[in-house]
């Protein structure tokens, strides 16, 4: 199911990410307009991607309980082979947990 993460051996070795935001809808404004300036230039406004492959909407089809530490490891250090730059050290841990907020606020259900 996860074989990204699998096989990268990220589950064995990182501590689960947690949000420290969940669930707080006063952040997903925020959290969008971060996406709006930072990310969608190649996710698109507001997350609405027609690619799946770039489509954010998807994170929790894809990933179920692994959303939220995919969603960290890959926007912490990108996957430079495939075109998703890393953010660490660019946008604060609080700037990527708002954007994550925001887009679970947008996610698509089974
Ligand atoms: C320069 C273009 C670019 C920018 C800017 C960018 N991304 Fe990406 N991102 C990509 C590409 C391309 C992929 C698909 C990588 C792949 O095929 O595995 C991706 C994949 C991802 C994934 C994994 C999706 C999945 O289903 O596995 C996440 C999460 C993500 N990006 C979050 C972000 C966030 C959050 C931002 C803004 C802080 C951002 N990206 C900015 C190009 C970009």
């Amino acid at each position: 199911m996860t074989g990204w993460l699998l096989a990268r051996g990220a589950s064995e070795t990182a501590p689960p990410a947690t949000n420290p935001f969940h669930a707080d809808a006063s952040v997903v404004p925020v959290g969008r307009s971060l996406f709006n300036q930072h990310c969608s230039h190649c996710h698109a406004p507001n997350a609405i991607n027609p690619d799946p492959s770039r489509d954010l909407r998807r994170l929790k089809l894809r990933y179920r309980e692994n959303m939220a530490h995919v969603f960290y490891e890959t926007v912490t250090e990108g996957r430079p082979t495939k075109g998703m730059v890393p953010w660490k050290g660019v946008l604060s841990e609080d700037a990527i947990w708002k954007i994550f907020t925001f887009l679970e606020s947008v996610q698509r259900e089974p």
